[in-house]
Protein backbone atom coordinates (compact mmCIF):
# COMPACT_ATOMS: atom_id res chain seq x y z
CA UNK A 1 0.00 0.00 0.00
CA UNK A 2 1.25 3.35 -0.74
CA UNK A 3 0.39 6.35 1.05
CA UNK A 4 0.31 9.97 0.23
CA UNK A 5 -0.07 13.52 2.33
CA UNK A 6 0.97 17.14 2.09
CA UNK A 7 0.73 19.82 4.32
CA UNK A 8 1.41 23.58 3.17
CA UNK A 9 4.14 25.90 4.59
CA UNK A 10 1.51 28.44 5.31
CA UNK A 11 1.61 29.35 8.88
CA UNK A 12 2.11 27.90 12.19
CA UNK A 13 0.37 24.35 12.36
CA UNK A 14 -2.46 23.89 14.71
CA UNK A 15 -4.12 20.39 16.92
CA UNK A 16 -6.66 20.56 13.36
CA UNK A 17 -3.71 19.92 11.07
CA UNK A 18 -2.40 17.74 14.21
CA UNK A 19 -5.59 15.35 14.74
CA UNK A 20 -7.16 15.94 11.08
CA UNK A 21 -3.87 15.36 8.94
CA UNK A 22 -0.39 14.59 11.07
CA UNK A 23 -1.04 12.17 13.54
CA UNK A 24 -3.40 9.97 11.09
CA UNK A 25 -0.43 10.37 8.32
CA UNK A 26 2.17 8.85 11.45
CA UNK A 27 0.23 6.20 12.35
CA UNK A 28 -0.01 4.67 8.47
CA UNK A 29 3.61 5.28 8.14
CA UNK A 30 3.49 1.84 9.73
CA UNK A 31 1.02 0.10 7.49
CA UNK A 32 2.93 0.64 4.02
CA UNK A 33 5.08 2.68 2.11
CA UNK A 34 4.59 6.63 3.24
CA UNK A 35 5.48 9.47 1.13
CA UNK A 36 4.93 12.96 3.34
CA UNK A 37 5.76 16.27 1.82
CA UNK A 38 5.58 20.02 2.48
CA UNK A 39 3.63 21.59 -0.36
CA UNK A 40 5.61 24.76 -1.13
CA UNK A 41 3.94 24.95 -4.62
CA UNK A 42 1.12 24.98 -3.09
CA UNK A 43 1.35 28.28 -0.94
CA UNK A 44 2.36 30.15 -3.34
CA UNK A 45 -1.31 30.86 -3.97
CA UNK A 46 -1.52 32.27 -1.44
CA UNK A 47 1.86 33.58 0.63
CA UNK A 48 4.00 36.28 -1.28
CA UNK A 49 6.78 36.62 1.37
CA UNK A 50 10.10 33.97 0.19
CA UNK A 51 11.02 34.35 3.73
CA UNK A 52 8.26 33.71 4.91
CA UNK A 53 8.06 31.07 2.66
CA UNK A 54 11.64 29.61 3.56
CA UNK A 55 10.86 29.48 7.25
CA UNK A 56 7.98 28.22 7.34
CA UNK A 57 8.49 25.47 5.60
CA UNK A 58 11.58 24.36 7.99
CA UNK A 59 8.70 25.02 11.05
CA UNK A 60 6.51 22.16 9.00
CA UNK A 61 9.74 20.05 8.61
CA UNK A 62 10.36 20.55 12.29
CA UNK A 63 6.37 20.14 13.18
CA UNK A 64 5.84 17.08 11.51
CA UNK A 65 9.34 15.02 12.61
CA UNK A 66 8.97 16.21 16.40
CA UNK A 67 5.52 14.79 16.27
CA UNK A 68 6.57 11.21 15.29
CA UNK A 69 6.85 11.39 11.13
CA UNK A 70 9.86 8.30 10.78
CA UNK A 71 12.35 9.29 7.98
CA UNK A 72 13.63 6.02 8.43
CA UNK A 73 9.41 4.72 7.41
CA UNK A 74 8.35 7.72 5.44
CA UNK A 75 10.37 9.37 2.45
CA UNK A 76 9.97 12.76 3.59
CA UNK A 77 10.30 16.12 1.44
CA UNK A 78 9.50 19.26 -0.01
CA UNK A 79 7.50 19.77 -2.90
CA UNK A 80 9.26 21.54 -5.11
CA UNK A 81 12.43 19.83 -5.04
CA UNK A 82 10.96 17.32 -6.55
CA UNK A 83 9.84 19.65 -10.42
CA UNK A 84 8.29 16.59 -11.89
CA UNK A 85 4.67 17.43 -9.83
CA UNK A 86 4.50 20.17 -12.26
CA UNK A 87 5.38 18.81 -15.84
CA UNK A 88 2.85 16.01 -14.35
CA UNK A 89 0.39 19.15 -13.28
CA UNK A 90 0.37 20.14 -17.34
CA UNK A 91 -0.10 16.73 -18.79
CA UNK A 92 -3.57 16.37 -16.61
CA UNK A 93 -4.54 19.79 -16.87
CA UNK A 94 -5.18 19.29 -20.33
CA UNK A 95 -7.95 16.11 -19.57
CA UNK A 96 -9.46 18.40 -16.64
CA UNK A 97 -12.86 19.74 -17.48
CA UNK A 98 -13.09 23.47 -16.09
CA UNK A 99 -16.45 22.20 -14.43
CA UNK A 100 -14.96 20.48 -11.97
CA UNK A 101 -12.39 22.44 -11.18
CA UNK A 102 -15.43 25.48 -10.87
CA UNK A 103 -17.43 23.35 -8.19
CA UNK A 104 -14.01 23.20 -5.43
CA UNK A 105 -14.86 24.23 -2.44
CA UNK A 106 -11.47 25.64 -1.82
CA UNK A 107 -11.92 27.79 -4.99
CA UNK A 108 -15.66 28.75 -4.78
CA UNK A 109 -15.36 29.89 -0.60
CA UNK A 110 -12.37 31.75 -1.51
CA UNK A 111 -14.42 33.67 -4.44
CA UNK A 112 -17.73 33.69 -1.81
CA UNK A 113 -16.08 35.61 0.46
CA UNK A 114 -14.26 38.35 -1.71
CA UNK A 115 -11.20 37.33 -1.70
CA UNK A 116 -8.51 37.91 -4.95
CA UNK A 117 -8.81 34.48 -6.64
CA UNK A 118 -5.77 34.02 -8.97
CA UNK A 119 -5.16 31.04 -11.60
CA UNK A 120 -3.07 29.17 -9.64
CA UNK A 121 -5.80 28.56 -6.53
CA UNK A 122 -8.06 28.25 -9.35
CA UNK A 123 -5.63 25.17 -11.02
CA UNK A 124 -4.86 24.20 -7.84
CA UNK A 125 -6.95 20.47 -7.65
CA UNK A 126 -4.73 19.81 -10.58
CA UNK A 127 -0.84 20.78 -8.93
CA UNK A 128 -2.85 18.48 -6.04
CA UNK A 129 -4.21 15.56 -8.40
CA UNK A 130 -0.13 15.54 -10.13
CA UNK A 131 1.17 15.35 -5.93
CA UNK A 132 -0.79 12.54 -5.87
CA UNK A 133 -0.74 10.55 -9.46
CA UNK A 134 2.88 10.97 -9.48
CA UNK A 135 3.88 8.41 -6.76
CA UNK A 136 0.90 5.36 -7.44
CA UNK A 137 -0.67 6.43 -4.06
CA UNK A 138 -3.47 4.19 -3.14
CA UNK A 139 -4.36 5.94 0.21
CA UNK A 140 -4.46 9.88 1.42
CA UNK A 141 -4.84 10.83 4.58
CA UNK A 142 -6.80 14.15 4.86
CA UNK A 143 -9.15 16.16 6.64
CA UNK A 144 -12.68 16.62 5.39
CA UNK A 145 -12.21 19.59 3.68
CA UNK A 146 -9.78 18.06 1.51
CA UNK A 147 -11.53 15.22 0.58
CA UNK A 148 -13.17 16.49 -2.37
CA UNK A 149 -9.71 17.55 -3.75
CA UNK A 150 -9.37 13.59 -3.54
CA UNK A 151 -12.11 12.60 -5.60
CA UNK A 152 -11.29 15.37 -8.35
CA UNK A 153 -7.96 13.81 -8.42
CA UNK A 154 -9.73 10.09 -9.22
CA UNK A 155 -11.79 12.10 -12.01
CA UNK A 156 -8.59 13.55 -13.52
CA UNK A 157 -7.02 9.79 -13.37
CA UNK A 158 -10.02 8.46 -14.75
CA UNK A 159 -9.77 10.88 -17.60
CA UNK A 160 -6.58 10.33 -18.40
CA UNK A 161 -6.82 6.82 -18.44
CA UNK A 162 -9.92 6.83 -20.76
CA UNK A 163 -7.87 9.35 -23.02
CA UNK A 164 -4.34 7.22 -22.97
CA UNK A 165 -4.66 3.93 -21.90
CA UNK A 166 -4.76 2.53 -18.03
CA UNK A 167 -1.50 4.90 -16.45
CA UNK A 168 -2.69 5.99 -13.15
CA UNK A 169 -3.93 4.23 -10.16
CA UNK A 170 -7.08 5.47 -8.65
CA UNK A 171 -6.26 6.62 -4.74
CA UNK A 172 -8.82 6.67 -2.04
CA UNK A 173 -9.18 9.69 0.47
CA UNK A 174 -8.96 8.46 4.33
CA UNK A 175 -10.55 10.29 7.11
CA UNK A 176 -11.74 9.40 10.06
CA UNK A 177 -14.94 10.91 11.46
CA UNK A 178 -14.21 11.79 14.96
CA UNK A 179 -11.14 14.00 13.87
CA UNK A 180 -12.33 14.66 10.61
CA UNK A 181 -12.88 18.43 11.62
CA UNK A 182 -11.57 19.84 14.74
CA UNK A 183 -13.66 22.64 15.66
CA UNK A 184 -11.94 26.24 16.15
CA UNK A 185 -12.07 28.79 19.44
CA UNK A 186 -15.23 30.21 17.54
CA UNK A 187 -16.73 26.80 16.60
CA UNK A 188 -15.68 27.06 13.18
CA UNK A 189 -13.75 24.32 11.58
CA UNK A 190 -10.45 25.22 12.66
CA UNK A 191 -8.04 26.94 10.30
CA UNK A 192 -5.64 29.40 10.19
CA UNK A 193 -7.33 31.62 7.72
CA UNK A 194 -9.87 32.45 10.15
CA UNK A 195 -7.27 32.97 13.30
CA UNK A 196 -9.75 30.19 15.58
CA UNK A 197 -6.68 28.27 16.38
CA UNK A 198 -4.81 26.49 18.88
CA UNK A 199 -1.10 26.04 17.87
CA UNK A 200 0.81 22.55 18.19
CA UNK A 201 3.49 24.63 19.29
CA UNK A 202 2.79 27.76 20.56
CA UNK A 203 4.25 29.10 23.92
CA UNK A 204 2.48 28.76 26.71
CA UNK A 205 1.24 31.85 27.41
CA UNK A 206 -0.25 32.38 23.80
CA UNK A 207 -1.88 28.82 24.08
CA UNK A 208 -3.53 29.50 27.09
CA UNK A 209 -4.68 32.86 26.18
CA UNK A 210 -6.31 30.68 22.75
CA UNK A 211 -8.15 28.05 24.57
CA UNK A 212 -9.70 30.44 27.50
CA UNK A 213 -10.84 32.47 24.54
CA UNK A 214 -13.41 29.28 23.48
CA UNK A 215 -16.74 31.01 22.46
CA UNK A 216 -19.25 28.98 24.92
CA UNK A 217 -22.84 29.83 26.00
CA UNK A 218 -23.73 32.03 28.30
CA UNK A 219 -24.92 29.63 31.26
CA UNK A 220 -23.91 30.43 34.46
CA UNK A 221 -21.72 27.60 36.96
CA UNK A 222 -24.66 26.38 38.75
CA UNK A 223 -26.60 25.89 35.84
CA UNK A 224 -26.88 22.03 34.82
CA UNK A 225 -25.78 21.77 31.20
CA UNK A 226 -26.79 17.91 30.08
CA UNK A 227 -25.97 18.84 26.45
CA UNK A 228 -22.63 19.30 27.29
CA UNK A 229 -20.88 17.46 25.24
CA UNK A 230 -21.99 19.30 22.24
CA UNK A 231 -19.58 22.53 23.14
CA UNK A 232 -16.53 23.21 21.41
CA UNK A 233 -14.51 22.77 24.47
CA UNK A 234 -15.28 19.40 25.36
CA UNK A 235 -14.89 18.44 21.60
CA UNK A 236 -11.27 19.49 21.59
CA UNK A 237 -10.92 17.59 25.83
CA UNK A 238 -11.74 14.62 23.91
CA UNK A 239 -8.82 14.64 21.73
CA UNK A 240 -6.05 15.34 24.32
CA UNK A 241 -7.55 13.97 27.59
CA UNK A 242 -7.99 10.07 28.05
CA UNK A 243 -11.94 8.81 27.81
CA UNK A 244 -12.12 8.69 31.87
CA UNK A 245 -10.85 12.41 32.14
CA UNK A 246 -12.97 13.70 29.29
CA UNK A 247 -16.13 11.50 30.67
CA UNK A 248 -16.06 12.85 34.29
CA UNK A 249 -15.65 16.63 33.25
CA UNK A 250 -18.97 15.84 30.84
CA UNK A 251 -20.90 14.70 33.83
CA UNK A 252 -19.68 17.46 36.20
CA UNK A 253 -21.18 20.22 33.60
CA UNK A 254 -24.27 17.95 32.83
CA UNK A 255 -24.67 17.86 36.46
CA UNK A 256 -24.46 21.60 37.15
CA UNK A 257 -22.64 23.58 39.28
CA UNK A 258 -19.36 23.12 36.98
CA UNK A 259 -18.25 25.97 34.95
CA UNK A 260 -16.97 27.21 31.98
CA UNK A 261 -13.96 28.80 33.08
CA UNK A 262 -12.89 25.26 35.38
CA UNK A 263 -13.50 23.25 31.86
CA UNK A 264 -11.25 25.57 29.59
CA UNK A 265 -8.62 25.14 33.04
CA UNK A 266 -8.35 21.37 32.36
CA UNK A 267 -8.73 21.67 28.78
CA UNK A 268 -5.32 23.94 28.92
CA UNK A 269 -4.04 21.59 31.14
CA UNK A 270 -4.74 18.23 28.85
CA UNK A 271 -3.48 20.00 25.66
CA UNK A 272 -0.11 21.39 26.89
CA UNK A 273 0.73 17.93 28.71
CA UNK A 274 -0.28 16.17 25.32
CA UNK A 275 2.37 18.09 22.88
CA UNK A 276 4.99 17.60 26.06
CA UNK A 277 7.01 15.03 24.52
CA UNK A 278 6.69 16.49 20.91
CA UNK A 279 8.00 19.95 22.24
CA UNK A 280 11.31 18.08 23.50
CA UNK A 281 11.80 16.41 20.32
CA UNK A 282 11.26 19.45 18.60
CA UNK A 283 13.56 21.50 20.83
CA UNK A 284 16.41 18.65 20.00
CA UNK A 285 15.25 19.26 16.53
CA UNK A 286 16.23 22.40 16.30
CA UNK A 287 19.85 22.23 17.90
CA UNK A 288 20.27 19.64 14.95
CA UNK A 289 19.13 21.60 11.49
CA UNK A 290 21.51 19.43 9.73
CA UNK A 291 19.87 16.85 10.49
CA UNK A 292 16.65 18.12 9.29
CA UNK A 293 17.98 19.22 5.41
CA UNK A 294 19.57 16.15 5.21
CA UNK A 295 16.31 14.35 5.80
CA UNK A 296 14.30 16.45 3.34
CA UNK A 297 17.69 15.89 0.89
CA UNK A 298 17.47 12.14 1.18
CA UNK A 299 14.05 12.24 0.67
CA UNK A 300 13.78 14.34 -2.43
CA UNK A 301 16.02 11.70 -3.97
CA UNK A 302 14.15 8.85 -2.99
CA UNK A 303 10.68 10.42 -3.65
CA UNK A 304 11.99 11.75 -7.47
CA UNK A 305 13.04 8.38 -8.11
CA UNK A 306 9.77 7.22 -8.52
CA UNK A 307 7.90 10.35 -9.55
CA UNK A 308 10.19 10.13 -12.61
CA UNK A 309 9.04 6.71 -13.27
CA UNK A 310 5.52 7.14 -13.32
CA UNK A 311 6.18 10.51 -15.07
CA UNK A 312 7.97 8.73 -18.09
CA UNK A 313 4.96 6.55 -17.73
CA UNK A 314 2.49 9.40 -18.66
CA UNK A 315 4.92 10.64 -21.32
CA UNK A 316 5.13 7.62 -23.22
CA UNK A 317 1.20 7.06 -22.87
CA UNK A 318 0.32 10.51 -24.23
CA UNK A 319 2.89 10.14 -27.09
CA UNK A 320 5.51 12.67 -25.63
CA UNK A 321 8.18 10.01 -26.17
P1 LIG B 1 -5.87 25.49 7.32
O1 LIG B 1 -7.35 25.38 7.13
O2 LIG B 1 -5.52 25.88 8.71
O3 LIG B 1 -5.24 26.39 6.28
P2 LIG B 1 -4.84 23.37 5.75
O4 LIG B 1 -5.92 23.61 4.74
O5 LIG B 1 -3.45 23.77 5.41
O6 LIG B 1 -5.28 24.06 7.12
O7 LIG B 1 -4.90 21.85 6.16
C1 LIG B 1 -3.80 20.96 6.25
C2 LIG B 1 -4.33 19.59 6.60
O8 LIG B 1 -4.94 19.60 7.89
C3 LIG B 1 -5.42 19.09 5.64
O9 LIG B 1 -5.30 17.68 5.49
C4 LIG B 1 -6.69 19.43 6.34
O10 LIG B 1 -7.75 18.60 5.95
C5 LIG B 1 -6.30 19.21 7.79
N1 LIG B 1 -7.09 20.11 8.64
C6 LIG B 1 -7.00 21.45 8.68
N2 LIG B 1 -7.86 21.97 9.57
C7 LIG B 1 -8.54 20.92 10.10
C8 LIG B 1 -9.56 20.79 11.08
N3 LIG B 1 -10.07 21.87 11.69
N4 LIG B 1 -10.02 19.56 11.36
C9 LIG B 1 -9.50 18.46 10.75
N5 LIG B 1 -8.53 18.52 9.83
C10 LIG B 1 -8.04 19.72 9.50
N1 LIG C 1 -4.01 20.91 -0.50
C1 LIG C 1 -3.62 20.36 0.76
C2 LIG C 1 -3.97 21.33 1.87
O1 LIG C 1 -4.12 22.51 1.64
C3 LIG C 1 -2.14 20.05 0.79
C4 LIG C 1 -1.79 19.09 -0.28
C5 LIG C 1 -1.17 19.39 -1.44
C6 LIG C 1 -2.06 17.70 -0.31
N2 LIG C 1 -1.02 18.28 -2.20
C7 LIG C 1 -1.56 17.22 -1.54
C8 LIG C 1 -2.69 16.84 0.58
C9 LIG C 1 -1.68 15.87 -1.89
C10 LIG C 1 -2.81 15.49 0.22
C11 LIG C 1 -2.31 15.02 -1.01
O2 LIG C 1 -4.10 20.91 2.99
Amino acid sequence: MRILSGIQPSGALHIGNYFGMMRPSIELQEQGEAYYFIADYHSMTSLYDAGQRRRNTLDVALDFLACGLDPKRAVFFRQSDVPEHCELTWLLSTVTPMGLLERCHSYKDKTASGLPVNHGLFAYPVLMAADILIYDSNVVPVGRDQKQHVEVTRDIAIKFNEAYGQTFVLPEPRTRDEVAVVPGTDGRKMSKSYGNTVEIFGDEKAVRAKVMSIVMDSRSMEEAKPDAGENNAIKLLRLVASAEIAGDIEAKLAAGGYGYGTLKKALFEQCWNYFTAQRARRKELEASLDYVHDVLRDGAERARTVASKVLKRARVASGLE
